[in-house]
């Protein structure tokens, strides 16, 4: 994969459009996290230094093409504003006031981000007609949207192929992206222990099997768990099980044994009497998990066992929660592993929603040698899938084009 940095392009007063992925979480209109805002603050510095003709879009939540007040970018444009020291010009029709125009208007400390191009529903559905409408007057594309480089979406994908290939490029927190995320499946240095965790294995299934091939051990933990310590003959009492998951489970299990790759299943829980964060809480000693009880985080010797793990490794990808990691009583299996992550010496990447609110709550971030800011994105980047919104910005197709 070869493509076009900031520093390769020639920037001087041309006009830009910018794809930042500024889904931030929000509540009740405040920020809750903005480490995304944050991320993109290199990129969009680097291309006003060299120009103010900058268009910043994004999307924000699901809103599936209909404009929802709970949805809009403004609060993510008041807080860019305080980054940048900027004024930020939030855009809220640019069908009416095409983009062309509105960058012949802009001031000096002036800055457009575009309301939400999910309020859109031709922007899900990759429509040209609406990147030709984005692009208008627009002279390099520049993508640093990391978290949404798996959506062909259309200001992802389209908006790209309305400039020439050789005014495309990534932006500097993609490159950063890339680069860490590739030290995970290429010259590894090991042991190398991938800690997976979260509800769903589906999900996980195909990254799992890629980095079966590199890693030494894979911990197991979060709801997951339970369907493993099911197929192995464990009761496991009223614990989340996908039932039609098992024979996943299974050959998960075999590929593993076959690679030598150990497989860390928890032997003792965090267990409740039912999925509420008030329910009633023990632990739970041994792998077996009493009638009318299910297992909600990792416990006490499960944590020390993952500890030793994972501090004697040089290499350790982390995604996905250990447990209900929202509710209290359940969430110090999560912060355990995030704080023993930030203590191994080796190189240690954190991506996924909630193992990276655990690296956050437990304030160990900086000591990371990489919280990627992509969910999806970085699973299907570590699958191997080629990701849309990278495959528009190489230099060359396969075919030369
Ligand atoms: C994310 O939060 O993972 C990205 O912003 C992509 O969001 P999406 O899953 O709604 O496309």
């Amino acid at each position: 994969m070869d493509f076009n940095t900031l520093p390769q392009l020639d920037l001087a007063n041309r006009s830009v459009f910018l794809r930042l992925d500024l889904n931030v979480p929000l509540l009740d209109g405040v920020i809750q996290d903005d480490t995304r805002i944050r991320a993109a603050l290199p990129t969009i510095q680097y291309i006003l230094e060299r120009t103010n003709k900058l268009v910043i879009a994004s999307h924000l939540g699901r809103p599936k093409g209909k404009v929802v007040a709970s949805m809009s970018l403004e609060p993510v444009g008041q807080r860019l504003s305080e980054l940048l020291q900027r004024e930020v010009l939030l855009v809220q029709d640019y069908a009416e006031e095409p983009i062309d125009s509105l960058i012949a208007q802009l001031g000096k400390n002036q800055v457009i981000l575009l309301e939400n191009v999910r309020f859109h529903a031709e922007e899900t559905e990759g429509n040209e007609v609406f990147a030709q409408n984005l692009m208008k007057g627009i002279h390099i594309y520049v993508n640093d949207a990391f978290g949404a480089l798996h959506r062909a979406h259309s200001s992802i994908y389209e908006a790209a192929q309305q400039v020439p290939r050789e005014s495309r490029a990534i932006g500097f927190l993609i490159e950063k992206e890339i680069a860490a995320l590739t030290q995970l499946t290429v010259n590894v240095r090991r042991p190398y222990t991938l800690i997976m965790g979260g509800s769903k294995v589906e999900d996980k299934l195909a990254v799992i099997l890629h980095l079966l091939e590199h890693c030494n051990r894979l911990l197991i933990g979060g709801a997951m768990a339970y369907t493993f310590l099911e197929i192995q003959g464990y009761p496991i009492g009223n614990s989340f099980v996908e039932r039609d998951k098992r024979a996943l489970c299974q050959s998960i299990l075999d590929i593993a044994q076959a690679r030598k790759v150990e497989i860390c299943l928890p032997i003792d829980h965090v267990c409740g009497q039912s999925l509420d964060a008030n329910t009633p809480h023990q632990v739970v000693e041994g792998i077996a998990i009493p009638a009318g009880w299910m297992g909600l985080d990792i416990g006490p010797k499960t944590i020390r066992l993952f500890e030793s793990y994972i501090m004697n490794s040089s290499t350790v990808f982390w995604n996905g929660p250990m447990g209900v990691f929202e509710w209290p009583p359940f969430a110090k299996g999560s912060l355990k592993v995030a704080e023993a992550v930030a203590r191994c010496n080796g190189f240690t990447v954190v991506g996924g929603g909630d193992s990276v609110s655990a690296v956050n709550q437990a304030q160990v971030a900086a000591r990371i040698s990489h919280v990627s800011t992509g969910g999806g994105a970085s699973l299907a980047f570590l699958e191997g899938t080629p990701l849309p919104g990278l495959r528009v910005l190489e230099k060359r197709t396969e075919h030369g084009g």
